[in-house]
């Protein structure tokens, strides 16, 4: 994806840039565009003459002000990637997340790509397939709060005029690593791809896209990839004989719903049945 930057392409703010997601898209992106901002509240090492760094907490207003100034496109990834206390996903998924939405309307920012997941739908049967038209049911205090990213995002493009996408993501990693991450699993490759095809479109409003390879047994439809222009290249299937048996029992929340695991933490069975603490 290296190509010579472009005037034609975005300046561009990745935030939690530090991160794992972050640093396959600093990698992807590095020399890509003419300016690559990376934000997070840990260090982030330069990779290209044209990456700029950033280091503090989105919470701050002013760093979100700094963070968003000169820029065109935001790619907001910083948050907690997974179920926290409340003490934790509240000031850096939500409040943090209304500090850089702020400060990237007050600055003139046209277009924010929002890494939201598929926990803000966890709690849908995992016997029917999934599209983005059913209402959120999110599994967790971290699915409740990519829910109210959408729902920010969404508001941002109503009232301002904003193109936002939310990325729904599935399992980010190298390779599936167990039978649900046959149907979630999505790729380096693929993110990158995804990432860059909500950056580069023409000006789509409001978004929702499943983040997820092509992968045979994906149960998660996304009518929007095709606006935004992403198609999956990768496919967990490769893995299918060797991680079919790593699954939970049959009848277990982590097996009966879409978010998986997720589902299980603290899970009250409303038939009484196989209580979670
Ligand atoms: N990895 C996945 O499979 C997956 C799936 C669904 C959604 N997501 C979402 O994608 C995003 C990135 O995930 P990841 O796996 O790279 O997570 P990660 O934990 O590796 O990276 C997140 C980064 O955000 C930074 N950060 C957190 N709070 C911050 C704050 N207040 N100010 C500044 N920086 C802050 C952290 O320092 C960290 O480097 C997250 O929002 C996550 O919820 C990830």
């Amino acid at each position: 994806m290296g190509e010579a930057p472009s005037a034609a392409l975005p300046r561009v703010l990745l935030t939690g840039a530090a991160g794992g997601i972050g640093r396959c898209l600093h990698r992807a992106f590095a020399g890509r565009y003419p300016r690559l901002r990376l934000a997070d509240r840990v260090p982030v090492t330069a990779l290209h003459g044209s990456d700029e760094v950033l280091t503090g907490d989105l919470l701050d207003p002013s760093v979100a002000a700094a963070a968003v100034r000169d820029i065109d496109c935001i790619v907001h990834l910083a948050g907690i990637p997974k179920e926290n206390t409340w003490e934790q996903i509240l000031p850096n998924n939500i409040v943090a997340t209304i500090s850089l939405f702020e400060a990237a309307r007050g600055a003139g920012v046209r277009r924010i790509v929002f890494a939201s997941s598929n926990h803000a739908v966890g709690y849908h049967d995992a016997a029917h397939a999934l599209g983005i038209e059913q209402p959120v049911r999110p599994d967790s205090r971290y699915g409740v709060s990519k829910v109210f990213g959408e729902a920010l995002g969404r508001m941002y493009v109503d009232k301002y005029a904003m193109t936002v996408a939310c990325l729904r993501i599935g399992s980010f990693r190298e390779r599936p690593e167990d039978s649900r991450q046959l149907s979630t699993w999505i790729g380096h490759c693929d993110m990158a791809e995804l990432a860059r095809c909500a950056i580069e479109a023409p000006d789509y409003g409001f978004a929702i896209v499943y983040g997820v390879s092509a992968n045979r047994r994906a149960k998660w439809a996304s009518p929007d990839a095709l606006r935004l222009g992403y198609r999956p290249a990768q496919d967990a299937e490769a893995w299918a004989a060797e991680l079919e048996a790593i699954a939970p029992p049959p009848g277990d929340p982590a097996a009966r719903f879409h978010g998986g695991a997720f589902c299980a933490l603290e899970y009250l069975d409303p038939r009484g049945e196989g209580n979670k603490p």
